[in-house]
């Protein structure tokens, strides 16, 4: 593989995966470069500017995949800003239950990277449903652009330290010890909880879901979408929102500012208004 990421073609991948992904990577350079060394190197390219013209000129957009897979941040952990949790438990759970004829609880985990975030959230509701649980069909959609993250995420396998943050008792109810520092989440809890590649950046998520969810975890990932692509996917949360229903998103971000339709309930909590 020879030379460096030329300018030109830095830009030019940079704008594309900034409008079609909402991925902003303008003062990255460097690590654009650093990380797609390798990968062009083995899939046989010459430079960078052959693969970059490869890529986006191929319709099935494989070698897309693998740019975004190798530079957007995964980083995800159980139990990550518990607080979320901790009002599904007190207020999310206690109000749709009560509200819930069918015994049909839909939540969205967009951006749930290799899927902790999505298996905290059905671990949390099966707690709380307790004996009911089973009269329940409480699923949970984990969605991300990376296929790399969401065959890990399928794949449910996570070692001892990945689930130290969890209660301990729920460690051995909810995983299955495989040996070897493989944990495995156990086959109720995996089938509780599917996982599907979505873009956010899409035009619309009303065609894609039948019915719409409670509740949509959006947490860290709009971090770098500038105001605009923001409130176009807050606006798509809401539309896929029953009225009532709640968004959480980052404890670090907000959505004021961006004249959304939803009411804030809390720092990072939103709500669609009944
Ligand atoms: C930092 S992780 C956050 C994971 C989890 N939500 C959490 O808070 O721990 C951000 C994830 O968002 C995904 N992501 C970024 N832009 C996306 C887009 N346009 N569509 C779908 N997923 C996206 C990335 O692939 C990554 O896995």
């Amino acid at each position: 593989m020879n030379g460096n990421l030329a300018e030109q073609d830095f830009i030019r991948l940079m704008t594309f995966i900034r409008d079609n992904y909402g991925v902003n990577l303008e003062k990255k350079k460097t690590l654009v470069e650093g990380r797609l060394r390798n990968v062009i190197a083995q899939a046989g390219y010459a430079d960078f500017h052959d693969y970059i013209e490869a890529a986006l000129g191929e319709p099935s957009g494989e070698l897309l995949n693998t740019i975004i897979t190798r530079l957007t941040t995964n980083y995800t952990y159980f139990m990550r800003e518990e607080t979320h949790y901790q009002f599904m438990q007190q207020q999310m759970l206690p109000e749709w239950t009560a509200r819930i004829r069918d015994r049909d609880l839909r939540t969205w985990s967009a951006g749930c990277a290799t899927g902790e975030e999505a298996y905290t959230a059905a671990m949390v509701i099966q707690e709380y449903l307790g004996g009911e649980a089973g009269r329940w069909d409480a699923t949970i959609l984990g969605t991300d652009i990376s296929t790399r993250v969401l065959d890990e995420a399928r794949e449910g396998v996570y070692t001892a330290a990945a689930l130290e943050r969890l209660p301990p008792p729920w460690r051995s109810k909810y995983f299955v010890d495989e040996g070897g520092d493989r944990f495995r989440v156990s086959k109720r809890l995996g089938e509780q909880v599917a996982f599907a590649r979505q873009n956010l950046m899409e035009a619309s998520y009303s065609a894609r879901f039948k019915r719409k969810f409670h509740l949509i975890f959006c947490r860290n990932v709009m971090i770098y979408y500038n105001a605009e692509t923001k409130a176009a996917v807050a606006g798509r949360f809401f539309d896929v929102l029953e009225p009532g229903g709640y968004l959480f998103i980052g404890l670090s971000e907000t959505l004021s500012g961006l004249n959304s339709r939803f009411e804030q309930v809390a720092p990072s909590i939103y709500r669609r208004g009944l």
